[in-house]
């Protein structure tokens, strides 16, 4: 069994080193945080993702994972995994800032030849270099970097690093190669091998690739809304064709989260330093900037005031099943309706205190659904959380003023005409 560092507890690193220590490695988690480090060596998951607790749990107690500020376990580790945030700066560039100063720390501990699996995204090139900047400072072991893109989705990271469509490893080395499929031939997993340019660009290849799903759909969906087609028909209709397939094709107010809009504009980026360009993907952030108030739009063209009204909010966070609201469409509107003078309900099943903090008591917040939609004016959808989906078209009746319900994220149906529904391309 190997010894494994990951330098990052975040989303990437907290899953990737619960899913190692379970295949039977040892794992030592590094983060600069140390509330989180100290929570998580009592059990308690810093972020919310189905099935890491009693992982997290399991794992402590069998003593095959620990979490620590210290680089110095670095000392004697076979492999470090980097899982750093590169989040996006004022350029639409990938911030390597965190990446190099994991670099630099564990230069400092390092006492043995070691593999860095650079699994965090970072821009293309970013792997080669990182090797030559480690080689200028380490000259008594040898450090290899390997590039090993992450394709987990949050809401289901756990399920999507167990079991993963595919492992890209990206180095030019046999012997590193054979070190690392080693490592992960536990999980059974397809296993790629290419050189880190490929790997680090079937990254961005792979999430462009579904955002552009999401703006092409969204934009059928706009031109249904005009001509009065139904747009879960118009999939339907096209997903049988399995060239086409059924998924990522429902339409909303777009992609949000860390991962679709950043890498979507680091890739444009990248394109434009090397003299290329990008024109499906510049389309796929225009149409997807756009597509985050289209459901007010839509409200305004029906007629409807959004002014000074009481609007039930229902779901915060950019997709179900996680408390992340980064890039989350809600955001954006909530602040729209505030400056219009509008009184605010919001439910959300997890997402409170993130939004607390950015709207305080602007907001009134409830803990169900029902109690949230009480008394207003309209009701807009943000997220298809299993709660709001479930929703019953009495739900609405008896609570709201009158029963207009508009879906951003066209989870909802209803069999009788009693509610006034509105939908993106419905
Ligand atoms: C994504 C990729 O799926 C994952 O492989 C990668 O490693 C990180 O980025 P994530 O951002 O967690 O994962 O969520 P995902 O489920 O892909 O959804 C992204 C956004 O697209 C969400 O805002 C979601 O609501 C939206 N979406 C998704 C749609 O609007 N329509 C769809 O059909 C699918």
């Amino acid at each position: 069994m190997a010894k494994i560092v990951v330098v990052g507890t975040g989303y990437v690193g907290l899953v990737t080193g619960i899913a190692l220590a379970e295949i039977g490695n040892y794992v030592h988690c590094i983060d600069i945080d140390e509330n989180k480090i100290r929570l998580l060596n009592s059990g308690v998951p810093t972020i919310y993702e189905e099935n890491l607790e009693d992982l997290l749990l399991k794992n402590l107690k069998d003593k095959r994972i620990s979490f620590t500020e210290s680089y110095i376990c670095v000392e004697d580790a076979d492999f470090v995994f980097i899982t750093v945030g590169t989040p996006e700066d004022k350029n639409g560039d990938a911030n390597l800032t965190y990446i190099y100063n994991a670099i630099d720390e564990i230069t400092k501990y390092v006492q043995n030849d070691t593999v860095i699996v650079m699994k965090s995204t970072v821009p293309l090139g970013t792997n080669e270099k990182i090797e030559k900047y480690i080689k200028n400072k380490v000259k008594d072991y040898t450090v290899d970097v390997i590039s090993n893109p992450e394709f987990l989705a949050q809401g289901t990271a756990i399920n999507d690093t167990l079991n993963a469509s595919r492992i890209v490893l990206g180095i030019n080395d046999e012997k590193i190669v054979d070190k690392v499929k080693k490592l992960y031939e536990p999980f059974n997993q397809p296993i790629l091998v290419m050189n880190r340019t490929s790997a680090e660009l079937v990254k961005y290849a792979s999430n462009t690739f579904l955002a552009l799903k999401i703006s092409f759909i969204n934009e059928i969906a706009n031109l249904s809304d005009e001509i009065g087609a139904n747009i879960k028909d118009v999939t339907r209709g096209m997903s049988y064709d399995e060239r086409i397939g059924a998924k990522f094709l429902n339409a909303g107010l777009g992609y949000g989260g860390s991962c679709f809009p950043k890498d979507t504009k680091a890739l444009i980026k990248a394109a434009q330093r090397n003299n290329s360009s990008l024109l499906t993907i510049n389309s796929t952030v225009d149409i997807n900037e756009r597509q985050k108030y289209k459901l007010l739009d839509k409200a305004k063209r029906k007629g409807y005031s959004l002014e000074n009204n009481t609007i039930a909010i229902l779901g915060l966070s950019f997709k179900p099943n996680t408390d992340d609201i980064r890039e989350a469409p809600s955001i954006s509107n909530i602040q729209q309706l505030l400056d219009k003078g509008n009184k605010i309900h919001v439910f959300d099943p997890i997402v409170n205190d993130k939004v607390k903090k950015l709207f305080g008591d602007q907001l009134e917040y409830f803990k169900t659904p029902q109690e949230c939609l009480k008394g207003t004016d309209l009701c807009f959808v943000f997220t298809e959380w299993k709660e709001i989906k479930e929703l019953e078209e009495k739900d609405f009746i008896v609570n709201m003023k009158r029963a207009v319900v508009f879906d951003g994220r066209n989870c909802l149906e209803f069999k009788s005409n009693n509610i006034a529904y509105y939908g993106i391309g419905i």
